[in-house]
Formats: structure tokens, C-alpha cells, sequence
């Protein structure tokens, strides 16, 4: 039996894969199992039970070698993330687009039907919004990342109602506090805000302090994503698409927890030079959800903004 991780060397891959070899996850990747990680870097992590394959996910005929009859469960991950997507029209549709086609085409020539899990993006979502985006709002994107996203769910959804793949589709909200560096998406501010003055330096906040951010904890997406894995696609129907839970929070809140849980000072070291560029993208998206139906299906989410920042205060000491 196979897994495979698109994306496998990533931010939310790589943490993915870690919980995977944990023996709690021993259900998904039972003993004997291979996790294969596909990406364009080799994914961090050393286990004899993980294959890190390096590799263009547009690539066809690797995947074909990569997907085989005995593939249970393929996470995928891999992407050009939002402001890249934006700045390259044809990066962007190669990969967030063909590649998740060709991706699905694979699956779909098995003799057993994977299931997949599909890393989508509250991105899909713009226009006019009410201010609580309600569970059956259609996606109207307004970037080419959040359109690209959209079209691979559409393509989840009747790839599945065909029996093709038995796919759910995990609408991602913006993941802050990210450890490590900052990274091409747009939201990319809303973890450097935090990160950035936690180590003593200085930080950009580049939208209006009264912005609201539909947030989530690395470490409550990994749960999550790792629950629609184990899901029942039958409870979904053919309502594939799921907005995760997450919380609602101004990005002048998330300047307060900073303050109270970093010390005096540490707010002082964020500016407030606007950029354009990033509004464009940030400001167009949904800030609040109402999602009943997934935390009916058990999904999860932080407890407020302060849980989030001291979870990332407690794993950066871990990893130090
Ligand atoms: N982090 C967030 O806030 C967030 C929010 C919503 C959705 N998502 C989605 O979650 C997924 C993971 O996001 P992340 O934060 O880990 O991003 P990331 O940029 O850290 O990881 C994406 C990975 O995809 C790989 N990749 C890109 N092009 C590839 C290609 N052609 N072939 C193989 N691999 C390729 C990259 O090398 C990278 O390792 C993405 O699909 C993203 O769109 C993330």
C-alpha cells in the first residue's frame, strides 16, 4: 500500500508527512506502507518508511510511475502559491491547474479509486461578500491563484461524483503563525507580523489594521487535513468542498496578542507602509465563516488568537 504527499518538502507537506509517521496515524499509513513525498526539493524528513521523490508534479509520466493500483490516500499539496500565481499567469494554470488534472487522470486509470485530499483556499471567495460568508456561497474568485483553485474543486468534485477518486476538498484558511521564512503567498505578512518581532526584528504590516484575517494554526490544519483523510466520503456527498473551521480575527487584534504575549516593545517593531499589491489580493478575501457542517463532521480549530501566537511560541523553543 501506497500514500503520497504532493508538495511532500513544503511548509503545511512536510509537517503533513511528520504526523503521518507518527503512531497515531498508524490507520492511514499502517505497517508495510510507503509515503511517498513528491516535490521540486527533497522533503526534509529522514524514515525509512518515506520516499522523497524530487520532481515536476506536471510531469505526467512520473506520475504515472508514481500512482499505482495499490495508492490508498494521495494528499495534494503541491502549488503556486497567491502572489506567485498572480505575478506568473502560466505557472500558475501549469501547475495549479493542468497538473491537478493530470494528477487526477492518474488516479482515475487505477483498477481502486484513491482518495484524495485536495489543499484548496478560502481564495476561491471574493466580490461582494456578506460579512459571514455562509456555508453554500459560491466561489468567485478575483486572482488567478484563487480561479486556479476553483476549477481543480470543480474537477475534484466530478472526478469523485464519477467514482474516478473518492476526493474531498479542504478550503485552507490563511496559516499563521508559520515558522521558518517568509514565502511568495500574499498572506505571508499575517505570520511575519508575529514571527518576525517574537525574534527581534522588524516586520511590515502591509493592510489596514481594521482587516480581518480567517485564521488557522498549522498545527489545527495538519489535524484537519489528516481528518477529511480518514473521512467517510459518503457523509460528504457530493458536496465535496468543506470550508475548514478557523477563527476571525483583525489584524490589529493579532498586533495586541503580540504585544501581550511578547513583551513591551515587540508591536513597536511592526510598520505600517501600506502595499498595494497585497491589499489587492488580502483584502478581497472572506475574514469570517460560518461553518457548522464541518464542525459537525469533527473538524477543529484554535481557540482564539493568543492560543495560536503561544503554540508557535512553545514549537520555535522546541525547535531551537
Ligand atoms: N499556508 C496557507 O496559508 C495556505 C492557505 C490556503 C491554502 N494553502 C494551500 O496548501 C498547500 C500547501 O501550502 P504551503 O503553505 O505548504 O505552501 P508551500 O509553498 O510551503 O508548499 C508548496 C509546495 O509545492 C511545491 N511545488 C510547487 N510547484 C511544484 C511542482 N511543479 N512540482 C512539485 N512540487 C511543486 C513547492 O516546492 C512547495 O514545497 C498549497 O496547495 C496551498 O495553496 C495554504
Amino acid at each position: 500500500m501506497k500514500l503520497l504527499v504532493t508538495g511532500g518538502a513544503g511548509f503545511l507537506g512536510s509537517r503533513l508527512i511528520e504526523s503521518l509517521l507518527q503512531p497515531d496515524a498508524r490507520d492511514l499509513l499502517p505497517p508495510g506502507a510507503r509515503l511517498l513525498s513528491l516535490d521540486l526539493s527533497p522533503c526534509p524528513l529522514r524514515d525509512p518508511r518515506l520516499a522523497s521523490v524530487v520532481g515536476d508534479i506536471a510531469d505526467r509520466d512520473l506520475l504515472s510511475r508514481l500512482v499505482g493500483p495499490d495508492t490508498a490516500l494521495v494528499f495534494h499539496l503541491a502549488a503556486v502559491v497567491s502572489a506567485q500565481a498572480e505575478q506568473d499567469f502560466d505557472l500558475g494554470m501549469a501547475v495549479n491547474l493542468d497538473a491537478t488534472r493530470a494528477l487526477l487522470e492518474v488516479c482515475r486509470h487505477q483498477a481502486r479509486a484513491p482518495r484524495l485530499v485536495f489543499a484548496s483556499s478560502l481564495a476561491v471567495f471574493g466580490g461582494e461578500l456578506p460579512r459571514q460568508v455562509p456555508e453554500e456561497l459560491a466561489p468567485l474568485p478575483q486572482s488567478s491563484y484563487g480561479t486556479q483553485k476553483a476549477m481543480a474543486e470543480l474537477l475534484v468534485a466530478d472526478y469523485s461524483r464519477r467514482g474516478f477518486v473518492d476526493g474531498r476538498v479542504c478550503r485552507l484558511p490563511t496559516i499563521a503563525v508559520r515558522q521558518g521564512r517568509p514565502n511568495a503567498a500574499a498572506s505571508s505578512f499575517a505570520s511575519g507580523i508575529i514571527r518576525e518581532p517574537l525574534a527581534g526584528l522588524p516586520s511590515n504590516c502591509p493592510v489596514p489594521l481594521d482587516t480581518r484575517l480567517w485564521l488557522s494554526s498549522p498545527g489545527k490544519v495538519i489535524d484537519n487535513l489528516l481528518l477529511a483523510a480518514r473521512l467517510d466520503g459518503v457523509r460528504l456527498g457530493p458536496r465535496r468542498a468543506l470550508n475548514l473551521p478557523g477563527i476571525s480575527v483583525s489584524v490589529g487584534q493579532m498586533l495586541d496578542s503580540l504585544e501581550r504575549l511578547g513583551g513591551p516593545g515587540t508591536r513597536g517593531l511592526v510598520g505600517e507602509e501600506p502595499d498595494a499589491r497585497v491589499a489587492a489580493i488580502v483584502c478581497g478575501w472572506p475574514g469570517d465563516f460560518e461553518v457548522e457542517r464541518a464542525m459537525r463532521l469533527g473538524f477543529v480549530r484554535d481557540s482564539d488568537f493568543d492560543a495560536i501566537v503561544r503554540a508557535y511560541q512553545n514549537e520555535a523553543s522546541a525547535r531551537a
